[in-house]
């Protein structure tokens, strides 16, 4: 790991946190040079919010519900963010699309991860979707996010191979176990300088 400022990091969550799990231990581990600011969830009484506290992050809820329309859920976000002082903000299994506003308060400095190999399967259901076409690899990948669904430029992918007899579960659990290994990866070379702001000229 290289010596240097960590990154700070905000991380959006909707359920089970184990992709932000991942990412609070490599922090815990010395193995990434970052820093979890905050963590925030659009859902109340999940388990990711439990992790981000049993490692002593603060874990906020913010329920779009509450607010009457996406921009001025939205704008709450940001502003949470910006007053744990994020440079980038990852997204571990968060189920909102983002407004083009959201994104222009941290330009090409937000990621995805996304639990097929794009542009293959995106959306929900990526697992089945797999299954559903029969497909012999699947996998993972980290991406920029824009406007899209699952649609942003690609940083990395990891392979998961479909072995027969596969069902849901089996092959979902091989393709999360490649995912926190991935996330944690491209956040390294984030921290570390390797991977930059996507810049749409570049
Ligand atoms: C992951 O499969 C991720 O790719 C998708 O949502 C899931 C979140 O899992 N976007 P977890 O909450 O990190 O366990």
């Amino acid at each position: 790991m290289t010596e240097g400022p960590p990154l700070s990091l905000g991380v959006l969550v909707s359920g089970t946190g184990s992709n932000l799990q991942a990412i609070l231990d490599a922090v815990t581990a010395g193995t990434l040079n970052a820093r979890v600011k905050v963590v925030i969830s659009n859902r109340a009484g999940v388990q990711a919010l439990d992790r981000a506290r049993a490692a002593g992050v603060t874990a906020l809820t913010i329920p779009h519900k509450d607010f009457p329309s996406r921009e001025s859920f939205d704008r709450a976000l940001v502003s949470a963010l910006r007053e744990a002082e994020v440079d980038w903000i990852a997204l571990a299994g968060f189920m909102r699309v983002l407004t083009p506003e959201f994104l222009r308060a941290f330009p090409g400095r937000i990621i995805n991860i996304h639990p097929a190999l794009l542009p293959a399967f995106p959306g929900v259901d990526a697992a089945q979707q797999a299954l559903g076409y029969g497909v012999k690899i699947t996998g993972c990948t980290v991406h920029f996010v824009d406007q899209g669904v699952d649609s942003g430029k690609i940083i990395a992918q990891r392979a998961v191979l479909v072995e027969t007899g596969d069902d849901l579960a089996t092959l979902a659990a091989r393709i999360h176990g490649a995912e926190h290994e991935l996330f944690v990866a491209v956040l390294r070379d984030i921290a570390d300088g390797r991977v930059g702001p996507f810049c749409s000229e570049g």
